[in-house]
Parts: structure tokens; C-alpha cells; sequence
């Protein structure tokens, strides 16, 4: 049976229209992460016994993950931003793919189904907007603890070889620090037989997330945040109750609009310590930056060019290149953006130059030429970040805008719009009664969507 998502259904055409020139001044606060939580569910996999999931954001991809997991028989209660989880009546099968559609980190269900039950069956996660998104080095990780895949149609079908039920502790080097295979492995090392070392393993705060909760579970997982993480693994895994760190993301992109906007906030809780390829580059292009625990304040006061280069952690992170692009359009003088991590995302570009950007793009590099004002205008996210990142851009910008595409940003910030109408930004969610171009395609909200986005 399907669960029916809790997913508000709303329609394409939703947009959001911002007032431009917007200061922001106040504290918002930041809610629990993203790309954390998305594994920690998966995690949750591992244990018949109970987790509590504390500051759990609701976003679309907590909902689509939820789905998954109730699909599977997973108990899922969600009171507010705490989740409690009960998987002891999971039954293994092969769920329908569109459950599995859209949302990459479904794959993370693959390491925990098979290292606890023998055997697991993920439809391939697939590419997005901003690139392939291989999987090869999950793949060849779980091979080399142990297990047999075949990808038939579509559907990674892993098992456990020979007669044995546990995977084997092995050895492992990754060609590259992939965050989703270096979180895949840990889960599915934390159950073999044995001692498994993962070098050139990803660093990212949400892996240290992942590991603090496994080994709050039972699991004996060290040197999580280093490049050679190690993983003794035990018999079984119990439950516990974690609260998911802040989202340094979001954070990052309050920071941004800050700067941008030469306002001054403060956003809490952060953990300052993985933001600090960010808030290096603020301060770099003239933002006051004051750290206080768990809350950073700043203050913008003047926008120097400034060059980034995305990397993996503790590099700056790909997923504020495009606010930071942003930021660099209206900087005084010349500054360099270099994706390094995924080859298609700079789509945000094109729409930033129709605004009246000076930017030459050439592959992954944006040489960019300070204006003094950019132009409102319609514009149509194409990813989660980009998405927040033309959000900006309407709040910096001469006279008004639409955003389309809420559908991405849905996915990854909570009450986006509304933590920025409570740091004085006049922006608004509208369901627009005429069509719109979304990559060359027209989309008409129907009759029914409408009624329903009245009713809504
Ligand atoms: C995670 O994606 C995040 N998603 C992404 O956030 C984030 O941008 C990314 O890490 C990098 O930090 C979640 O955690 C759910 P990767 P993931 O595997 O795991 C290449 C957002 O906006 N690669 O580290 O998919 C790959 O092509 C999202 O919140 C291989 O070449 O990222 C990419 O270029 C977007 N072979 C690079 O590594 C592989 O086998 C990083 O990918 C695997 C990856």
C-alpha cells in the first residue's frame, strides 16, 4: 500500500514575489539540517528499537524520505520537529519507483537494508539539474564489503554473497570525497564483521552528525570528520534519541542576504565552526562578522570582489556558490566563481545577467564585473539553491520580482519566506493566475489546482 504523502500538493504555478532594495535586520533562527536528517532517517533503518529525531526540519525531501520509510513499514510519528521512529515492523520489498523519484538521497536506504536484513532492492538515484550524480563509488564499496549488485532495470539489487549474513570489514579508498558514499559505506560497515577503514572518506559535518547518532546506537565509529574514518563493526544497533545539528547552509544563505543587503542579523543556532570557508569569504569582501557560541552576527558594510573555488568540506561549500554569485554582482569591482564539485550549476547564471549582471560564464567559471544595481524581473529556479540564490537576487534588486520554481525550494529551507517577512523583506507566496516559461515549457495552472490552491 502507499502511503499518501503528507505532501501539500500545490501547484506549479506558485510564485513568490519579492519588493526590491529590502533590508533585513532582526534574528532568525536556523532549523535543523537538511542533508542531516536525510540520512539520520536512513539510519534508522539499522535498529529494531525506537529513535527520537529532534529539530527535524519539515521539508518536501523530509516527507518524500518519510514515505519511503513507511512504505517499508517503518512507524514514523512527527509531532512538530521531532520524529519518532519504530522499525520493527519493517518488511524488506521492492517499492514502487516514483516513491524513490527525485529525491537522490534515497539511495542512502541501500547500506542500512543490507547490511541488517542480507539483501536490499533501491531504484537508481539518477541525475538532477546540476549533474550525473553517480554512484559508482557506493557501489564498488558495498562490492568490496561483501556484496553482490546487479542493476537490473533501473533497480540496484544488492545481496549479501555466499551464505553468510554479515558483510565483511574491508578496506576501502574512494576515487573521490563523496559525501553520499562515504555516509553509505559507514552505514553499511557499522553492521559487517570486522574492521573497515574508508580513506579519502568525506568530511562534512553531516557525516559527523551521522556518526555521533550510529555510535549513540551501539556502533564503533572513529575518526568521523577526518579523511581515514574507521568502523569496528558490532552484532547489532540499539535506539536513541539525537537532535540534528543546524543547517549550515541555510545559515550561510541568511549570512549572504545579509551582506548583500548591508543589513545587519543574527542567525542561532550555528555551529560556527562549519562556517568558517563562509563567513572567511564575508569578511574577505568587507562583512562585519561576530561570533558569540552558537550565534553569528553580522554586518554588512561594503561588497568587495572576491574569488571562490567550491570544494569538499572544509572548503566552501557548492551549495552556497550560487547565493555567493549573487553577492558578487553587485560587489565593487572584479571577482572569480569556480564550481569544481558539479558540472551543471551555474544554470542560475543566464538569469542574473538578464537582470543586468555583468558575468562572462565559461564552463564551470564565472568571471564577474560588479554593478551598481540589478533589474526585477520573472524568474524560474531550476534547483534548491539556485532557487534561494534568485531569491536574493530579487531582494537586491530595482523594483519587483517573481520567483517560480518553489518546488525546489521547498525541498531545502523551511519557511523561507517567512523568516525573511519577519527580518522586513515584503515578500510573498502567490499562486499566479497566468502561465509562465519554466525551461521552455508552458505551464498552466488548471482549474482543479487552482480551486485547490484557493482552498489551501
Ligand atoms: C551531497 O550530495 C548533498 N546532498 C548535496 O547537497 C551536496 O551538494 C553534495 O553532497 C556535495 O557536498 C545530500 O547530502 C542529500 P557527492 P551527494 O556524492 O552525496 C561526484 C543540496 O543542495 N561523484 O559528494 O550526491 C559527483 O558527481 C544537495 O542540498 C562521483 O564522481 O554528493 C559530484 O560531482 C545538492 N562518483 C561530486 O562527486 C561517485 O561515485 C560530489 O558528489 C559519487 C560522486
Amino acid at each position: 500500500m502507499i502511503w499518501e504523502s503528507r505532501n501539500k500538493s500545490y501547484p506549479e504555478s506558485q510564485n513568490l514575489k519579492v519588493i526590491g532594495q529590502g533590508k533585513l535586520n532582526g534574528t532568525v533562527k536556523i532549523s535543523g539540517a537538511k542533508n542531516s536528517a536525510l540520512v539520520l532517517l536512513a539510519a534508522s533503518l539499522l535498529t529494531n528499537e525506537k529513535i527520537i529525531l529532534e529539530n527535524v526540519p519539515r521539508l518536501t525531501d523530509i516527507e518524500k524520505m518519510e514515505n519511503i520509510l513507511k512504505n517499508f513499514g517503518v512507524d514514523l510519528v512527527f509531532e512538530k520537529n521531532k520524529l519518532e521512529i519504530d522499525s520493527k515492523n519493517i518488511s524488506i520489498k521492492e517499492l514502487p519507483d516514483e516513491l524513490f523519484n527525485g529525491l537522490r538521497a534515497s539511495f542512502f536506504c541501500i547500506g542500512p537494508l543490507l547490511t541488517k536484513f542480507g539483501e536490499a532492492k533501491v531504484p537508481l538515484p539518477g541525475g538532477c539539474d546540476i549533474g550525473s550524480r553517480p554512484i559508482v563509488e557506493h557501489i564498488n564499496g558495498l562490492k568490496a564489503l561483501g556484496a553482490e549488485i546487479i542493476i537490473d532495470e533501473r533497480i540496484v539489487k544488492a545481496k549479501i554473497k555466499g551464505s553468510k549474513n554479515k558483510l565483511n570489514g574491508t578496506q576501502i579508498k574512494l576515487k573521490c570525497p563523496s559525501v553520499g558514499a562515504t555516509e553509505t559505506l559507514i552505514m553499511a560497515a557499522s553492521l559487517a564483521d570486522g574492521r573497515t577503514t574508508i580513506e579519502n572518506a568525506a568530511r562534512e559535518p553531516e557525516i559527523q552528525d551521522l556518526c555521533q547518532m550510529l555510535n549513540k546506537m551501539g556502533a564503533k565509529i572513529y575518526d568521523s570528520g577526518k579523511e581515514k574514518i574507521i568502523i569496528d563493526g558490532v552484532n547489532k544497533l540499539g535506539g536513541c534519541t539525537h537532535k540534528v545539528i543546524p543547517d549550515r547552509i541555510e545559515a550561510g544563505t541568511f549570512l549572504i542576504a545579509a551582506a548583500a543587503t548591508f543589513s545587519s542579523i543574527t542567525i542561532s543556532p550555528v555551529i560556527p565552526i562549519h562556517l568558517e570557508a563562509v563567513t572567511k569569504k564575508l569578511k574577505e569582501s568587507g562583512s562585519k562578522i561576530t561570533i558569540n557560541g552558537n550565534s553569528i552576527t553580522i554586518k554588512g558594510k561594503e561588497i568587495k570582489g572576491v574569488d571562490i573555488d567550491t570544494a569538499p568540506f572544509p572548503g566552501f561549500p557548492t551549495d552556497l556558490q550560487a547565493p555567493f554569485t549573487v553577492l558578487m554582482t553587485i560587489a565593487n569591482g572584479e571577482s572569480k566563481i569556480t564550481e569544481t564539485i558539479f558540472e551543471n550549476r551555474m544554470n542560475h547564471i543566464d538569469l542574473l545577467k538578464k537582470m543586468g549582471a555583468n558575468i562572462k560564464l565559461n564552463k564551470n567559471v564565472a568571471q564577474i564585473k560588479g554593478v551598481k544595481e540589478i533589474n526585477g524581473m520573472d524568474l524560474v529556479g531550476s534547483d534548491l539553491r539556485s532557487s534561494a540564490a534568485l531569491i536574493i537576487a530579487g531582494i537586491i534588486a530595482k523594483g519587483s520580482s517573481k520567483i517560480y520554481g518553489l518546488k525546489h525550494l521547498d525541498r531545502g529551507y523551511e519557511n523561507f519566506e517567512l523568516k525573511l517577512k519577519n527580518l522586513g523583506i515584503e515578500i510573498i507566496r502567490e499562486t499566479s493566475k497566468s502561465t509562465f516559461k519554466e525551461n521552455e515549457l508552458i505551464i498552466k495552472p488548471s482549474t482543479e489546482e487552482m480551486s485547490k490552491a484557493k482552498a489551501a
